[in-house]
């Protein structure tokens, strides 16, 4: 990476003054940032928990762990970075040496320092290997679910994780490609997938949803998010709250239950009982919050 501060903007932060505003930040604070990314909201929060407070923040993704450690430095205020998956959050803290939290954020999928790197195999428009992992120390590729998947498994994982309309009609094409040719490359999946498709009158690519149910399954995202909610609470203080950015529905909807369950448990008190969206100037400015959905809950 050359250019870090230029690198870095290139992912610009979504809904910003809200999560400042919800996760109530004092000086002093210990917040627990669990997507740090390239670090655009982490270096906001630590702005105002500085001098004595610290960030915590978690990525699966090392490479940008390494890139957001020197971003992050010189704020005056501590930080302390761990390469892990957010559900394995109890061993982040122990190794951290800390019990309990003020603060949580979970900003959840891919940022766009991951998803414009045409290496990452993110992007369907982007030529490049069938990849898509978050973490690049795990051995299991997109290529290589697509390698070992029956025409009926991949259907059902478009239809689930995709909510893809044509998963039967592109289940097909796909598996008959990997037959005759050979899956390669990001922009031949994405070609067969829109000539799987009826000619298009959606406003998005025939393959966003095919490369979006991809990723989920290849990282396991849903899981991570379901394990991670069910123990959280374990590590905040009375007072504490949990902020919560998501891009899809079935995120959304894991968060919305999982904080319901918790409030029926007298665990969590629901903030928002409708997720707040981002103004229509933020959209504007950056297309891709324009999906975004935050949630808040506080601990009782
Ligand atoms: C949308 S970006 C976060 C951007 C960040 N808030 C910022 O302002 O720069 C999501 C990040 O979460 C990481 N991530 C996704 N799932 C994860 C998981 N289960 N555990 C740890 N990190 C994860 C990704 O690698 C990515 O860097």
């Amino acid at each position: 990476m050359s250019n870090n501060t230029e690198d870095r903007l290139l992912h610009e932060p979504v809904m910003v003054e809200e999560v400042l505003e919800y996760l109530c930040l004092r000086p002093g604070n210990v917040i627990l940032d669990c997507t740090v990314g390239g670090g655009g909201h982490a270096g906001k929060i630590m702005e105002k928990i500085k001098p004595d407070g610290c960030l915590i923040g978690i990525d699966r993704d090392s490479e940008m762990l390494n890139m957001t450690k020197q971003y992050l430095s010189n704020r005056g205020c501590s930080f302390r970075l761990y390469h892990a998956n957010y559900s394995d959050v109890d061993e982040v803290l122990k190794m951290a040496n800390i019990d309990k939290v003020h603060g949580v954020l979970l900003d959840l999928g891919v940022s766009s320092l991951q998803f414009d790197r045409a290496e990452r195999g993110f992007s369907f428009s982007k030529e490049g290997p069938i990849d898509m992992r978050m973490d690049r120390s795990a051995s299991f590729m997109a290529q290589d679910l697509l390698r070992k998947i029956s025409e009926r498994e991949l259907q059902e994982l478009l239809k689930k994780y995709g909510e893809e309309r044509w998963s039967k009609r592109i289940a097909r094409r796909i598996i008959k490609e990997r037959s005759v040719r050979g899956l390669k490359s990001t922009t031949q999946l994405a070609r067969v997938i829109e000539g799987a498709v009826p000619v298009k009158r959606s406003k998005i690519h025939p393959a966003t949803r095919v490369f979006q149910a991809l990723r989920i399954a290849v990282n396991r995202e849903l899981e991570s998010l379901e394990i991670f909610l069910d123990k959280i609470h374990n590590f905040m203080v009375t007072g504490a709250r949990i902020v919560v950015i998501s891009f899809h529905s079935l995120e959304d909807r894991i968060v919305k239950n999982s904080f319901i369950k918790m409030e029926d448990k007298n665990v969590f008190h629901i903030v928002t009982k409708k997720p707040l969206r981002p103004n229509a100037s933020e959209i504007e400015k950056n297309v891709r919050s324009r999906s975004a959905k935050l949630r808040v809950a506080e601990r009782i």
